[in-house]
């Protein structure tokens, strides 16, 4: 079985709507799973501890879920044209993995929200593999044999899928949108497969 995790912030909604169609991409492939992880908020006052288990929604990441997983869908909404701090945060606590090499060699992608349409989506995206870079992963972009990257009026790019969420953050996802996402579920889980590092 391969296992992908898909972790995600998402404050208003949007972006954990799409962690949901990116999963049902990956559960459409034979013998691929995904595992919904998010992350805490953090404060900008002092350290805060939320319990360890948050009230609703999937459960918080921990380092032994990127190190279990086989691949990595990696979420946020766009935060002045880059990730968001609880995400960054927690990326930054992955030295650990860095040092012992744990993530080379893993597929991973990633996918972002925003408010307006020329509002950061494709700069987050590259920000975001980043780290990933640094981790040794093997970075998945979508091809432009998903057509609806050439038709959306939306989100979408070849950097991830991505979504216009609107001033008030409310938008539902189009369905270019939604197809995309499911499409990069399905391409990470593919490749994962065609590894086989499971
Ligand atoms: C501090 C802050 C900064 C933001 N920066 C941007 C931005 O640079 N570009 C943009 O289009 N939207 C920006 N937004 C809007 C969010 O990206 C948008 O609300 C996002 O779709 C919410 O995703 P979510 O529903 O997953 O929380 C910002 C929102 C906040 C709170």
């Amino acid at each position: 079985m391969n296992e992908i995790l898909v972790l995600y912030y998402s404050r208003y909604g949007s972006t954990a709507e799409m962690a949901q169609c990116i999963a049902r991409g990956i559960e459409a492939i034979p013998a691929c799973q995904a595992r919904i992880r998010t992350v805490p908020p953090v404060s900008s006052v002092c350290e805060a501890t939320e319990d360890e288990i948050p009230a609703e929604g999937p459960p918080y990441a921990a380092l032994e879920d990127l190190q279990e997983c086989n691949g990595l869908a990696l979420g946020s909404p766009t935060r002045f044209g880059n990730m968001a701090a609880p995400l960054k945060y927690f990326i930054d606590s992955t030295s650990s993995l860095w040092l012992s090499g744990a993530l080379i060699g893993k597929p991973a992608a990633v996918f972002t929200s925003t408010s307006s349409l020329h509002g950061g989506q494709e700069t987050t995206l590259t920000s975001m593999m980043l780290p990933l870079l640094h981790h040794g992963m093997l970075i998945l972009g979508l091809p432009y044999s998903e057509t609806e990257l050439l038709t959306t009026q939306t989100g979408g790019t070849p950097y991830g899928p991505s979504h216009l969420a609107g001033s008030d953050s409310k938008l539902p996802l189009s369905t270019e949108e939604k197809n995309l996402c499911t499409a990069l579920g399905k391409r990470i889980a593919e490749t994962c497969a065609a590894l086989d590092n499971s």
